[in-house]
């Protein structure tokens, strides 16, 4: 019997570790398109326009952005970094939405260079925000995010909607509030649209969508009223929960969509608004479950309680585990057809204790050399890697109809070197 072997965007994951080396991110293509896909089919309504952006903080490179702008999709920023990505994409710049709570003033620069769309954090981001506007005489759109209080189950690190949350202000905080509404109003330049919130990561519940929906047309509409200004825009967020492992039971696009809107619809009509269009911001949906990471399997030890299988990556690529605990599933890439007859643990090899990938997992035999894939490493995998032990960041790879490319390239240590300077500081 010949050993059946995972295809990925219908390559052999032999010939991609072959071509490229491991641990190699690999993302299917068709899979990434087919999330646009679904996300622009859904998120669809009579009642209202609505735009899909895309969070890019899940995973952010070139040809990412270039496949953003091919399925017409916008973009969510949270730096200058991924503000110049897009730039070099020659995203259009009014589907780009700068967010961070602490932007700086070059960033700041940026975006009123480019005119992006601004989602505002904080008063004194609101006052810096004014001042340039009005210095450089430009228009400039502005949303705010705010925090409707829902607080979404899932990890404790990832939920950003508390009411102390480090994010946005309170919906509750009316002199905070009051102070940047008045501030965008003294400004002919600062045209602001609507209000943004994000009420947390990994999210299956829709009925924390359901309440946050609710409590965010009523604030848009006591907000226009008590300061006479047309809001055409509610962004919503993202947060739409993948499937790591069986434990998770996530909504499909379709489904999760179909709740959005129906909610969205009801709340308009009962509640007549300025608002004209909704945006939604999924970041882990679109390239999640379409991300795979390979590994090529090292030595083995067996501890009398457990057997450890080491790979040749870690925590370096993906931090999940061991910051959130998160769960993975993977599978031995070369024995695709053969028995689930060991349980082992998968460690990295990076000098700390913590770096774990999967404990108790069930694989085939596995021997030296295998190439392991974990699934789902789409979202928050490149993006979080570090270099930690000095390792280098491995390459991403997109798949599509048995070709693919190189889309970011092996780091060396070279590339790492050249940081490493001996310059004195002229005073
Ligand atoms: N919009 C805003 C304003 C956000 O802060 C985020 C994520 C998103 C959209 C996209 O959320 P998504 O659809 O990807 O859940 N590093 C963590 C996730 C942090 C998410 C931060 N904000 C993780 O690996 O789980």
């Amino acid at each position: 019997m010949t050993n059946k072997i995972l295809e990925i965007g219908g390559v052999p994951c032999t010939n991609l570790v072959k071509a490229c080396g491991t641990p190699l991110y690999v993302y299917d293509e068709t899979k990434l398109i087919n999330q646009f896909d679904l996300y622009h089919s859904y998120f669809k309504s009579k009642a209202f326009t609505t735009e899909v952006i895309y969070a890019s903080k899940a995973f952010s490179c070139i040809e990412m952005v270039k496949l953003v702008k091919q399925c017409h999709a916008s973009l969510d920023v949270v730096s200058g970094g991924e503000l110049q990505t897009a730039k070099l994409c020659n995203m259009d710049m009014n589907n780009v939405y700068f967010h961070g709570n602490n932007k700086t003033e070059e960033e700041l620069a940026m975006a009123f260079e480019y005119s992006c769309n601004i989602v505002m954090d904080n008063v004194m981001e609101c006052q810096r925000i004014v001042s340039i506007a009005n210095k450089l005489k430009k228009h400039i759109n502005l949303l705010l995010r705010v925090n409707p209080g829902v607080e979404a189950h899932t990890h404790e690190y990832i939920v950003t909607a508390k009411l102390d949350s480090k994010f946005g202000i309170s919906i509750t905080r009316d002199a905070q509030l009051a102070e940047i509404m008045n501030l965008v109003k003294s400004s002919e330049y600062t045209n602001f649209i609507g209000f943004h919130s994000h009420i947390g990561s990994q999210i299956f519940d829709t009925e924390a969508f359901k309440v946050a929906i609710e409590t965010l047309v009523n604030f848009t509409n006591k907000m226009s009223k008590a300061y006479s200004i047309n809001l055409p825009v509610l962004n919503i967020g993202g947060g739409f929960g993948v499937r790591y492992t069986d434990e998770d039971k996530p909504l499909a696009v379709k489904d999760m969509c179909s709740v959005l809107i129906s909610t969205l619809e009801k709340e308009l009509a009962k509640n007549p608004t300025t608002i004209k269009k909704v945006m939604i911001e999924p970041g882990r949906s679109i390239v999640g479950e379409a991300g795979y990471t390979l590994y090529s399997v090292g030595f083995q030890k067996e501890t009398g309680h457990q057997t450890y299988i080491f790979v040749d990556g870690g925590m370096t690529d993906n931090i999940r585990p061991a910051l959130y605990e998160a769960k993975y599933e993977a599978c031995i890439t070369n024995k695709m057809n053969m028995p689930l007859n060991s349980k082992v643990t998968i460690a990295g090899k990076c000098c700390e204790s913590g770096d774990i990938l999967v404990e108790g997992i069930k694989l085939p035999e596995v021997v030296e050399g295998d190439i392991l894939a974990f699934y789902t490493t789409g979202a928050y995998g490149y993006s979080m890697a570090s270099n930690y032990n000095r390792l280098n960041k491995p390459a991403v790879v997109f798949a599509k109809d048995g070709k693919a490319r190189i889309v970011v390239k092996r780091e060396s240590i070279q590339d790492q070197l050249s940081n490493d300077i001996n310059e004195e500081i002229a005073f």
